[in-house]
Parts: C-alpha cells; structure tokens; sequence
C-alpha cells in the first residue's frame, strides 16, 4: 500500500537494525504500551514473533528508503479491548524525529482503507493513553470518534496505571 510520500510494506528481519535504531528511543515504546528495545537482537526477534505476518507492516519513506515506524492491526482474539468476530483493533508508532509530518495519519489511513474495503471488516478500533493525545488525534484525523469509554489494559507496558480511551470506526 502506498500515497507518494510512504510505503507500507511487509517486515523483513533485515529491518533489525533500523527497528532498534528507533524502537529503542525511551520516548517512542512507553507512549504505545511497549517496552524500548534494549538491542538489535530482541528487535530482530520482535520482528519475528509479532511482525511477519499479513496485518503488520513497516512504514518506509519513499525518498530514502527508510523505515520509520509500523502500523497494523489486531485481530479479535489478539486485541487489547473486547471486540468482534470481524472487527479489529488498529495500532502505530513513528519514530520521533519525523512526529507532526502528518506520516501516521496517511498510513492509518491506507490501513483503514485496506481494513474496510479489502478485508470487509464491520469495525476498527483503535485505543490510546489518554496522556498521548497526539495518538487520539492520528485516529479522529481518519475518521474514528471517541467512544468516551476508557479501560486499563494491564498488559500493556505502564498499562495498570494508564487508562486507555476507546475510538471506533
Ligand atoms: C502518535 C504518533 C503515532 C503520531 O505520529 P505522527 O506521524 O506524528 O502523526 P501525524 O503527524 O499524522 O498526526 C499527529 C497529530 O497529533 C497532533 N498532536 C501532536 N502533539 C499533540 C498533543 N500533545 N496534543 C494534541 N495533539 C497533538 C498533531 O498536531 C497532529 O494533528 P494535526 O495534523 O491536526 O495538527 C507518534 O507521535 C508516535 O509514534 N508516538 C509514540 C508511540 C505512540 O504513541 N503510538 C500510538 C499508540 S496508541
């Protein structure tokens, strides 16, 4: 999937090395429920166990050539919250030197696109710290409101003391 600026393509284990560069950043993982990678070797595993599959996919940057974040979704049986048989729960991040250049907005809405006209699911989800409002922000600008229901989600990196709030699409 693609606009001009980004591609959104399947993870490969080469990618290690600009996943930690990256992943590792104390400011990126916490905010999305994570925890920053501490070497390349447990990114190379993460892309492994949790990115090769059909629903996860790196952000790279046309230009360079780059990657710089991913975007994907749960399935019902791996999301954080309790949804549908045939709805899924979207999630990103970018890698923090190119926030606020509007790269997660366009990718979560190939994502949403693919989610809805490709794959025929009913509903997105998607949830966020409500102390990360920049993430709540990525989800209004592609069509997702605010339910008003927020859940802890223990699970989740810093997630027993961090509400999350709920958006659906
Ligand atoms: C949240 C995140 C994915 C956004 O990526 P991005 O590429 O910067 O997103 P975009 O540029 O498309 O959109 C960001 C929007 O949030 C807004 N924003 C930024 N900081 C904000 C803040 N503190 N409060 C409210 N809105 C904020 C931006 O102004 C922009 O909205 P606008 O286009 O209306 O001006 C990125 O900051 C990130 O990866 N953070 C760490 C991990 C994370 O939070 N992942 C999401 C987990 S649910």
């Amino acid at each position: 999937m693609e606009t001009s600026r980004i591609l959104l393509r399947p993870w490969q284990e080469r990618d290690d090395e600009s996943l930690f560069r990256y992943a590792s950043d104390p400011e990126v993982g916490p905010l999305a429920g994570w925890a920053p990678h501490k070497s390349k070797e447990e990114s190379r595993e993460i892309i492994r166990t949790y990115f090769l599959n059909d629903h996860t996919w790196a952000i790279e940057l046309k230009k360079s050539g780059e990657v710089v974040g991913c975007i994907g979704y749960l399935r019902h049986n791996e999301s954080n919250i309790s949804i549908g048989e045939k709805e899924v729960e979207v999630g990103y991040w970018v890698a923090k030197p190119f926030w606020n250049q509007g790269i997660c907005s366009e990718a979560l809405g190939l994502v949403v696109a693919h989610c809805l006209h490709e794959k025929g699911f009913d509903a997105l989800w998607g949830d966020y710290f409500i102390d990360n409002p920049a993430s709540g922000r990525v989800m209004e600008k592609c069509g997702f409101i605010h339910t008003g229901a927020t859940r802890f989600c223990p699970h989740l990196y810093g997630g027993e003391e961090r509400p999350v709030e709920v958006m659906r699409l």
